[in-house]
């Protein structure tokens, strides 16, 4: 249950932990700068082409304790200096957001010090603050990642509503997919760029599905390209080889395209023209490049996070925690985590 209490403005010295998929990570901030953000990677699903929950669980308990003390090393910050501890809530993996939120309720029950659950997805937008140029308010956030694809208008630090989103599979699921089908290691987005960047992205056609209103499809160019890949290898068995990086080429265009479409709709409808990117897919040198394009036609202003802060990391979780602790909004411990944690007031039941 989220409660409303008085806290110290003057000073927040937070720690937070990020643990809802496969990254393990601790941040330290102090008045909302980032002195540490400390993430462990979890190789172990490469071997499975997917994140396999259980194996994230049991990676999470081997990692938080040496990454959070790194974490409080390297911000050269004691566990007694601590205002406050946060985590994510949700949204994740249930058993891997437990690892995480019950270390820190331990620790902030130890500690007699507030606890602040984060929603991941509001993380990943206010990331943006971690380091400047930071975005005016209101802006409109494409927050594009493994789980959620999403078009949010962000008024305030704590006031953001989500105008736009996916109604099947999440962009970066779509990416992660079709590498898969490509014979790409997990996770295939980054190697999907990567070998994108050699490619012609106009020698293959895939279909760009367009929802209505600011939604978006991606399932629908999964199975074209799966199709395609099928008919294909039955005159040459060859083909994904000879053609990788045209194949990746023309399907990260047509994701992209599929993505600015609907940032063009959304800044036309809302009239805002502070755009910025985040989440794991935001880390794509083509989404990163053609939007740098858009923008200049449009004149809009626009914000790309840094790579380290695309991908799931504690620093934005210990930004919101910061914008959360000043506004007083802080946990009891009876509070659990939620793997379909949505944005808004009805979270922390
Ligand atoms: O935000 P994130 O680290 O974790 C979730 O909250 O899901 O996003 C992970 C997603 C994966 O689907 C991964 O393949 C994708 O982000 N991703 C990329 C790139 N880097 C990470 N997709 C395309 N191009 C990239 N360079
Ligand atoms: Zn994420």
């Amino acid at each position: 249950m989220r409660k409303s209490t008085a806290t110290d403005a003057s000073s927040s010295v937070i720690l937070a932990v990020e643990s809802s998929c496969d990254e393990t990570s601790a941040a330290i901030s102090k008045n909302g700068e980032i002195l540490s953000n400390i993430v462990a990677t979890q190789a172990v699903h490469e071997n499975y082409g997917g994140v396999v929950p259980e194996l994230a669980s049991r990676a999470h308990q081997q990692n938080i304790v040496p990454i959070v003390h790194q974490a409080l090393q390297k911000a050269n910050i004691t566990k007694t200096m601590l205002n406050a501890v946060a985590y994510t809530q949700g949204p994740g993996l249930l058993g891997a957001l437990l690892v995480g939120s019950s270390f820190v309720k331990s620790l902030a029950w130890g500690l007699q010090i507030p606890l602040i659950s984060v929603n991941h997805m509001q993380a990943h937008i206010l990331a943006h603050f971690i380091e400047s140029p930071r975005p005016q308010f209101p802006f409109l956030c494409l927050t594009v990642s493994g789980g959620h694809t999403q078009l949010v208008v962000v008024r305030d630090y704590l006031a953001m509503e989500i105008i736009g989103e996916t109604m099947d599979d999440a962009v970066g699921e779509a990416f992660d997919k079709i590498a898969k089908l490509l014979g790409l290691p997990y996770p295939g987005g980054p190697h999907l760029d990567r070998s994108a960047q050699q490619g012609n992205p106009e020698r293959f056609s895939f279909p760009a599905t367009s929802m209505p209103e600011l939604n978006f499809s991606f399932s629908g160019i999964k199975t074209a390209v799966l199709y395609f890949l099928r008919d294909q290898l039955k005159h040459n068995k060859q083909f994904i080889e000879e053609n990788l990086s045209d194949l990746c080429a023309s399907v990260q265009s047509t994701l992209i395209s599929m993505l600015l479409e609907k940032v063009e709709a959304a800044a036309s409808q809302t009239g805002i023209r502070e755009i910025a990117i985040a989440g794991g897919v935001s880390a794509n040198s083509g989404l990163r490049s053609q939007l740098q394009v858009l923008a200049t036609q449009k004149q809009w202003q626009v914000y790309i996070p840094k790579i380290e802060y695309c991908t799931d990391n504690a620093a934005m979780i210990a930004m919101a925690a910061h914008y959360q602790y000043l506004a007083g909004l802080t946990d009891t411990l009876a509070v659990s985590p939620n793997p379909r944690l949505k944005f808004g007031s009805e979270n922390n039941d």
